[in-house]
């Protein structure tokens, strides 16, 4: 068992909540963050049920200041920060091929997806700098490797991603931190479930897209996450990890 700190931002739901489970299951203290109080204490309460110590930090992520203070608090708890995973996004809205879509969606997108990762990124390094190591894991998506219609602004977003995950894991590989990504494939959570509402695809089709023909779990992901994030990985950084059902064996 290990006794290490990881965040998670946006840890309150979906992928993120069951990240948090995982590092908790692991004995790490766990610190989520997310922007809705309510959801953040409803998790925190399932989090402490493991064992672990935990702590919820309100935070957006779009607010170089409260990712400031996400670390700061963190620090005064338990004073180091091992694991920091960027899991906070949005899906923006479905509006059509590129040509139909609006500024106003794709400055949106890289606020949440790229900005805020590069404010977790930089403060998180800023720390384990100061503390002689980490690891960082961001969430990037199999729109980060390839294209995916109707969904060119996310998908240049999480392209944005893994850019600043193998530029940064090459500026700090010689600081014992390591710095990788996860490019899940399609997972049942709210981000999705608001796309199948739009109308834009059906669980099905997308289902169909994975050669095994099923959408991934928030637990295949957390597993993914953990891997990465943790001791168990120590010879590797500036990957992006790919757990998609066979998506980009295609
Ligand atoms: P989700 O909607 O359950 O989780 C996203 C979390 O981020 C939510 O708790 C949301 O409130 C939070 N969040 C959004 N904007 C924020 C902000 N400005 N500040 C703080 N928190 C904010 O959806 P899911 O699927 O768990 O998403 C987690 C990550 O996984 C995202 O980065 C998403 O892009 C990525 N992903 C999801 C896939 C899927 O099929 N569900 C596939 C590939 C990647």
């Amino acid at each position: 068992m290990e006794n290490k700190t990881v965040i998670v931002t946006g840890g309150s739901t979906g992928i993120g909540k069951a990240t948090a489970l995982a590092f908790a299951k692991n004995g790490y203290n766990v610190v989520i963050s997310g922007r809705n109080n309510k959801a953040g204490e409803e998790a925190l309460k399932e989090i402490k049920e493991t064992g672990a110590e935990a702590l919820f930090v309100a935070t957006d992520v779009t607010n170089e200041l409260d990712v400031v203070n996400l670390i700061s608090k963190t620090k005064d708890t338990f004073k180091t920060i091992d694991v920091f995973v960027n899991n906070a996004g949005i899906a923006g809205a479905t509006e059509g091929f590129l040509a139909d879509s609006s500024e106003q969606n794709l400055r949106s997108l890289f606020e949440t997806n790229v900005i805020g990762v590069f404010f977790g990124m930089k403060h998180a390094i800023k720390s384990m700098q100061e503390a002689g190591g980490g690891s960082i894991v961001n969430l990037a998506s199999i729109a980060g490797l390839n294209g995916i219609p109707y969904a060119a602004q996310y998908c240049a977003s999480k392209h944005a991603v893994v850019g600043l995950t193998k530029a940064a894991a090459v500026e700090y590989a010689t600081q014992g931190i390591r710095i990788n990504a996860i490019a899940p494939g399609a997972i049942k959570t709210d981000i999705l479930k608001s796309a199948i509402e739009s109308g834009s695809y059906s669980e099905e089709t997308i289902a169909a897209i994975h050669p095994m023909k099923r959408l991934g779990t928030v637990e295949d992901i957390a597993n993914g996450i953990y891997y990465l994030g943790s001791s168990e990985s120590p010879f590797m950084t500036g990957h992006v990890l790919a757990v998609d059902g066979g998506y980009n064996a295609q």
